[in-house]
């Protein structure tokens, strides 16, 4: 073979074959210079730990995003009654809500004194206002109705379809995979307030004039309420069989 054929078959992988900014293929994909550019600057900065606060609020928007995006289409798919794809798109949602849990531990590395002063720069900003979690407290009683129509329409109650769960084991898994989102979303919530009793306390207002007592009631707002109700209901029905 002759060198200069050698030579053309060499593939240059250092140059960048997609279209946009940056000098990479990485930084054009992923457009790197617009998102490491939507964070303050140093000298912007009132507080260095504004980085920190962005960083996390940022990324929580983005797993939200994708939670909110996941559980859409798993609605979708219920409708069509593809119960297997559903369950492969509602564990991602779950794990990115997760995620989104785990990121509240960075905020407990800021002082309770310091986060007064990025706490000043907010304005009215409150999370009540976060796409996010609008987005996907907007979509979710939608994931509710979707499945109940299909318990429905198997002729099943939520306890049948408890009781003899292996013999409606997609369904089951269902049930299952809704409530677990039902009980990652509670759990942010806790770990939400108790982040926020840590920086800021418990017994204050918050940017937009909330009560922060108010969050803690949020605590306890299920979803899908039928799905933590049967287990009481199947928790007296194992009694009333074992007395009887
Ligand atoms: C230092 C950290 C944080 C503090 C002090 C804080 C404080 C608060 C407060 C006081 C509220 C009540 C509404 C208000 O008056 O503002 C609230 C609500 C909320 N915050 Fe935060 N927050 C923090 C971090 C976060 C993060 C990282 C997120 C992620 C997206 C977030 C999302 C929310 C949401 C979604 C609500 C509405 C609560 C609900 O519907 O259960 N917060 N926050």
């Amino acid at each position: 073979m002759s060198t200069a054929k050698a030579a053309g078959e060499v593939k240059d992988y250092s140059k960048p074959i997609l279209a946009g900014k940056g000098g990479s293929d990485y930084e054009r994909y992923l457009r790197t210079h617009e998102l490491l550019s939507l964070q303050k600057t140093p000298e912007e900065q009132v507080h260095r730990d504004e980085l920190l606060f962005q960083t996390v609020h940022q990324s929580s928007e983005l797993w939200l995003k994708l939670a909110a995006n996941e559980t859409a289409e798993t609605i979708e798919l219920l409708e069509r009654g593809e119960l297997a794809g559903a369950l492969r798109l509602l564990r991602r949602a779950s794990l990115a809500l997760q995620l989104t849990t785990g990121l509240l531990d960075m905020l407990e590395q800021m002082s309770p004194w310091e986060y007064q002063q990025v706490r000043a720069v907010l304005g009215h900003g409150s999370g009540f206002d976060s796409p996010g979690f609008r987005s996907l407290r907007g979509v979710v009683p939608g994931l509710g109705q979707a499945f109940s129509a299909l318990v429905r329409k198997q002729g099943l109650s939520l306890e049948d379809l408890y009781v003899h769960g292996r013999e409606h084991e997609n369904l089951y898994q269902l049930a299952e995979a809704l409530t677990e989102l039902d009980e990652r979303l509670m759990l942010w919530r806790v770990r939400h307030y108790k982040v926020v009793a840590r920086i800021i306390g418990d017994e204050v207002v918050g940017t937009q004039g909330t009560p922060v007592e108010l969050l803690g009631g949020l605590i306890k707002q299920t979803f899908f309420p039928e799905l933590w109700a049967i287990r009481n209901r199947l928790t007296s029905r194992a009694i009333a069989e074992a007395e009887s």
